[in-house]
């Protein structure tokens, strides 16, 4: 099986899910959201009533989540979990927080290993998260890795709850955003960072069309004309 892979690794709030749907609709390829299945453990564990330090069970959860994808993984897609549609919750700042312990369980991850390796089918995988590059798909034709400063997510965040009619504050978002830094690069497992191969951009002060050309060109380079 030789399923060209791109891998698009960084922080939360740099623009890769937003960079991983645009590329993956763009090329036709299949899209792993792979955050989506920390927050559905996450959340499958806070429904049944599991500890988030209850590393065997919080693993057992993992290995047997009943998750489909509608559309293929795509934010935009229904996500079922035990065969019922999950909603707004699944991107909620609790979600997320339970998603980043859970994360940092290293049976969990272990359990979604294979699960997320199976998303590599023809004619190819965009894959959105934050090991991508280097531990689920250490053979990715191109990685990327997409940062941006706290301050510019945490701008980012403020928006987007703006425009849902959340209100937040500014200077507490980029200390929350420093924080989930800190845990999700610090932790010892599958810890956040950039690949050795790995093709760094900054999208503080660039937009998403901009930073999309880019990879596009990097693609092009990499996996030839004859693909796109
Ligand atoms: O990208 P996100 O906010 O949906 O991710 C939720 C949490 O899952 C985040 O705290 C980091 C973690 N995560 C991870 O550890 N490894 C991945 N490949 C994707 C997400």
């Amino acid at each position: 099986m030789n399923v060209p892979v791109i891998a698009i690794d960084g922080p939360s709030g740099s623009g890769k899910g937003t960079l991983a749907r645009l590329l993956a609709a763009r090329l036709g390829w299949h899209l792993l959201d792979s955050g989506a299945l920390y927050r559905l453990t996450a959340l499958a564990a806070l429904r049944r009533g599991v500890a988030l330090d209850d590393a065997p069970t919080l693993a057992r959860v993992a290995a047997e989540l009943d998750v489909h994808f509608e559309s293929d993984g795509s934010r935009e897609g229904r996500i079922l979990l035990d065969g019922v549609e999950v909603g707004a919750e699944l991107r909620t700042e609790t979600t997320g927080n339970a998603a980043s312990c859970v994360a940092s369980v290293p049976q969990v991850r272990e359990a979604l290993f294979e699960r997320q390796r199976r998303f590599a089918v023809a004619p190819g995988l965009v894959a959105d998260g934050r090991d991508m590059g280097t531990v689920v798909f250490p053979d990715a034709a191109l990685k990327v890795y997409l940062d941006a400063s706290a301050q510019v997510r945490a701008e980012r965040r403020y928006k987007q709850l703006k425009e849902k009619g959340i209100g937040a504050n500014l200077a507490d978002l980029v200390a929350e955003i420093r924080a989930r830094d800190e845990r999700d690069m610090n932790r010892s497992v599958a810890p956040l960072r950039p690949a050795e191969d790995a093709l760094m951009l900054d999208s503080s002060t660039i937009g998403i069309d901009a930073v999309l050309d880019q990879v596009m060109v990097w693609m092009r380079e990499r996996l030839g004309e004859a693909r796109h």
